[in-house]
């Protein structure tokens, strides 16, 4: 039927009925909250991503305890180790940053769900996500040699009392070899959270000075998928659900629907996680500080718009400021 017999304003004319017609939701509970946790006695204020701090085991449970209230459910967890080495050899040990802070935020409320970011870029000296083979004439990651230890760190996450592993190093192989280790070791319960579908992307600035993870030498384009590339993706995740991943991701999220939207398509049957990246965080949040955009309404139509793109849930830095919004 054409106009005038159908006019789609009819369905727009008052609150009630567009929300009855409404397509796409977005609640708290499709929200996980990154955590940034780091060694010694003080957390501190992370100047490019308002509102978040590199916290201290001690300010932990108070956090916590915050985040419950305010009905948040799940959490992921990335370290700041107080030693890197050429090995990021702090990533996997009993009493590591993330291995005491899983304790500490189960010990506070044993429901919260914690999902812990697998990689090495936090604990390698030169910042990359694995080893260098030091032969190789770019100085590049070897693929092999850190499927080992990528492996090790997933099951000392799990065995710490990690509810989810996620790794993010984009190795090939990855997800392979951390299930065959983790079911090797009575861990064949805990599910896994493939980076499957990452890009080399320029968005991850903030988090870099977040996580003082950034490369000193080089970038991670011989890992991380050319910003350029849609039909790898499928590859990718293709792999990644041949391998056993429970759940794929598609990060950054805002500037690549297009991505989650073909993942989504091709893969009906996995969840779907998508990962509003600390880039896409900022740029809002200054935007909003200089009085251009109003944060509260482009926060909440960016993260609808993932959804509506595909993802079933989404790590935002905005979850707190969500569940504020959404109690209003
Ligand atoms: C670690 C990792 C990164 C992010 C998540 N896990 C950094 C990177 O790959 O360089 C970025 C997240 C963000 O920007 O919010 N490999």
């Amino acid at each position: 039927m054409q106009f005038p017999v159908t006019r789609l304003r009819r369905l727009r004319g008052n609150p009630v009925i567009r929300d009855l017609v409404q397509e796409t939701h977005l609640r708290l509970d499709d929200c996980v909250l990154p955590l940034f946790i780091r060694h010694g006695e003080k957390s501190f204020d992370i100047g490019s991503m308002p509102g978040h701090r590199q916290l201290c085991l001690k300010d932990l449970s108070q956090e916590i305890s915050t985040l419950t209230q305010l009905g948040i459910r799940a959490v992921i967890l990335f370290g700041i180790p107080e030693n890197k080495d050429a090995i990021g050899s702090d990533s996997y040990l009993d009493d590591g940053i993330i291995q005491q802070a899983i304790k500490v935020i189960k010990t506070q409320n044993p429901a919260m769900y914690v999902i812990t970011d697998v990689c090495f870029c936090e604990y390698t000296d030169h910042g990359h996500c694995g080893f260098i083979c030091e032969n190789h004439p770019t100085q590049d990651v070897d693929n092999d040699k850190t499927l080992e230890l990528i492996a090790k760190q997933a099951l000392s996450h799990a065995k710490a009392g990690a509810d989810m592993v996620a790794p993010s190093g984009n190795m090939d192989g990855m997800v392979g070899a951390i299930r065959t280790y983790l079911d090797q070791h009575g861990f064949s319960h805990t599910p896994i959270l493939s980076y499957a579908v990452k890009y080399a992307s320029s968005f991850y600035g903030p988090f870099r000075e977040a996580a003082e993870g950034a490369p000193q030498f080089g970038d991670r384009k011989t890992y991380q998928m050319n910003p350029a590339n849609s039909n790898e993706a499928l590859r990718e995740a293709a792999l990644d659900v041949e391998e056993g991943a429970d759940i794929l991701m598609v990060k950054p999220g805002g500037p690549y629907l297009d991505i989650i939207y073909r993942i989504k398509q091709a893969f009906p049957q996995v969840p779907l996680c998508a990962y509003q990246v600390s880039g896409e965080f900022s740029m809002i949040k200054a935007a909003a500080e200089k009085g251009w955009i109003d944060e509260k309404k482009v926060a909440l139509e960016s993260l609808i718009s993932i959804k509506r793109a595909g993802a079933d849930f989404i790590i935002t830095y905005f979850a707190r400021e969500i569940a504020k919004w959404l109690n209003d």
